[in-house]
């Protein structure tokens, strides 16, 4: 028996269930207007906003704050968010909180923003060690003792999703490594995406989010189907990165199509509010798409590119320290992961292919590469990785730090061995 698509084939004692789970989410121009109501509606009486620095000069923050006390909310403002954020300044946050007395969180800003106030909500809320709700292994992975604060993100971008996920991303910096906390009640109460608050968004920003959502979308489809799973027991939750499944696949198919058609016209006309809004739509339909599917080589590969960067600096960011963004790193490594697992799971890459407008021709995973190449040429993305300062010779490294991002490897459409890895990333160096 297969379920609603060949590619779910049912298996011997595999999974034969899926679940969908997600936060509410507002989308609209002008909902950021609504937040006082929304907190008022959550019985908030006095809210931590957190922002960054940037953002705070904005006429945005000015419409949020507004919002917020024009409904009689008091706010106590955090904007000393930082980008990629660390423990240490997650746990200022929290302790922010802690002073303020407050009943609940308001975040106003990109996945930085809203990660530090998911993390921050459950360190106040239930003061802990850090190390206790950190992923496995490096922490002990707990699950919170009960339900957090109610918690409205409010995106200033798209792409990263974190308006819609359970997941807080941050650097460990007694480790020295990317790690994060895991959970659904890290899921905002309620996510806000206005896109008029993309006009603050510069071009190159908005480039790489754009290759992160249909990077998300492309992956989580593709992912293995959540019915190669074991089956488990009847007392276990399925896990979030279940597997490519009949609901995310619908959402991602969507979130493909929307970002082939819009991307060019977004970054090639700074006023197009049609297209940016289409890309917000696209990145939250790609956050459902992976929140309840998983993303899997292009991610995986993505972070030991993004962490051993060495001179590279991206147009758009501040240049006082090199960076690759994560939406760069995550497109560098696309093309080749493509190539490399197209072959086992050759029909739906052929979707893609088609969700993406391209011919089709010869190999799907390989023509789905090129229309991905030929994208990011024409939005001038680096050229490979070399382009931002690897060689051959830093293969062996990033493929054996790569491999260990289990969670992602595991998800990918067949299983991968380091070799694997160290080949799509020598397929990663030059693209043209
Ligand atoms: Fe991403």
């Amino acid at each position: 028996m297969t379920l609603l698509d060949p590619y779910f084939r049912l298996r011997p004692n595999g999974e034969t269930a899926f679940s969908v789970e997600g936060n509410a989410i507002k989308f609209g121009p002008g909902v950021l207007t609504e937040i006082g109501g929304d907190a008022k509606a959550f019985g908030l009486r006095r809210v931590l906003l957190v922002t960054d620095s940037r953002i705070r000069g904005l006429p945005l923050f000015q419409t949020a704050h507004d919002a917020l006390t024009g409904a009689g909310v008091e706010v106590v403002v955090f904007d000393e968010v930082v980008v990629e954020p660390t423990d240490t300044a997650i746990s200022r946050a929290a302790q922010a909180a802690i002073e303020a007395g407050v009943d609940g969180f308001v975040s106003l800003g990109g996945g930085s923003v809203m990660d530090t106030a998911k993390a921050a909500n459950l360190l106040s809320t239930w003061p802990a060690p850090f190390l206790d709700y950190v992923n496995a292994p490096l922490g002990r992975a707990l699950p919170p003792p009960g339900p957090l604060k109610p918690h409205i993100a409010c995106t200033t971008t798209f792409g990263t999703a974190a308006e819609t996920t359970g997941i807080a991303i941050f650097d460990l910096a007694e480790k020295g490594v990317k790690t994060g906390i895991l959970g659904r009640a890290l899921r905002p109460s309620l996510g806000v995406a206005d896109p008029l608050a993309l006009d603050y968004l510069p071009i190159p920003v908005l480039a790489s989010n754009g290759f992160d959502v249909l990077s998300h979308a492309i992956e989580s489809y593709t992912a293995r189907p959540f019915t190669a799973r074991a089956r488990p027991d009847a007392s276990s939750p399925r896990p979030q990165n279940q597997g490519a499944n009949p609901f995310s696949s619908l959402a991602c198919l969507e979130a493909i199509r929307l970002t082939a058609r819009n991307l060019e016209r977004a970054i090639g006309d700074s006023t197009d509010r049609d297209a940016r809004a289409a890309l917000m739509f696209a990145g939250l339909l790609a956050g459902i798409g992976f929140g309840n599917s998983g993303n899997h080589l292009p991610h995986a590969l993505s972070y030991p590119v993004a962490h051993h960067v060495r001179q590279w600096r991206a147009e758009g960011w501040p240049q006082d320290h090199a960076l690759i963004p994560h939406g760069i790193a995550v497109a560098l490594n696309a093309p080749a992961s493509f190539r490399h697992a197209g072959p086992t799971a050759p029909q739906r890459f052929q979707d893609v292919l088609h969700a993406l407008g391209g011919a089709s021709a010869g190999e799907a995973g390989e023509a789905v590469a090129s229309e991905f190449i030929r994208l990011m040429r024409n939005t001038g993305l680096p050229s490979g990785l070399a382009a931002v300062g690897y060689g051959a010779a830093d293969v062996q490294l990033l493929a054996a730090e790569a491999f260990e991002q289990k969670r992602l490897i595991d998800n990918a459409p067949s299983p991968v061995t380091v070799d694997d890895l160290e080949q799509i990333y020598r397929s990663a160096l030059r693209y043209w």
